[in-house]
């Protein structure tokens, strides 16, 4: 009884390490040094695993163009993961998802506008509806999820 239960917690640790390990990402936010919603996302991200250095940019349509953000897509900030881009109040988990099923075609997700109740913009109990787009160097999108339906 007393090996068994020992047996069980060495496991219970080597999971917990390697999970972590897998969850951490880092990567670059480009915000305004104006917008307070994108230092709120940046803690929701840092809340699950994410370890972001942050960049402030008074122009931030040099950095969209680079990172392939359509103005269809577009919001305040402009994060750059594993080299993917993420524009916008994009929920952590969706981010995580995206990155690990390592997607060949799609560059990024985003979460075009400031939807109230996306992560970042929670403001008193509103919650719109909004969706989170995956999109390709072309601009092309498809729908990766939808959030407050
Ligand atoms: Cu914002
Ligand atoms: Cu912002």
């Amino acid at each position: 009884m007393k090996l068994s239960s020992k047996a069980l917690i060495a496991t219970a640790l080597i999971t917990t390490s390697a999970f972590s390990f897998a969850q951490t990402f880092k990567g670059t936010n480009y915000q305004s040094p104006y917008c307070g919603c994108c230092k709120e996302w940046v803690k929701h991200m840092e809340d699950n695993g994410f370890e972001l250095d942050v960049v402030y940019q008074e122009n931030m349509t040099p950095t969209k163009i680079d990172l392939g953000i359509r103005p269809k897509y577009a919001s305040c900030h402009t994060a750059e993961i594993e080299g993917y881009s993420f524009e916008g109040h994009v929920p952590a988990e969706d981010i995580l998802r995206f990155i690990e099923s390592k997607p060949k075609r799609m560059i990024g997700l985003a979460v075009a506008g400031m939807p109230m109740g996306s992560p970042g913009m929670e403001y008193s109990d509103q919650k719109d509806p909004y969706e989170v787009l995956a999109f390709d160097e072309n601009g092309r999108t498809m729908v990766w999820s939808r959030h407050n339906q």
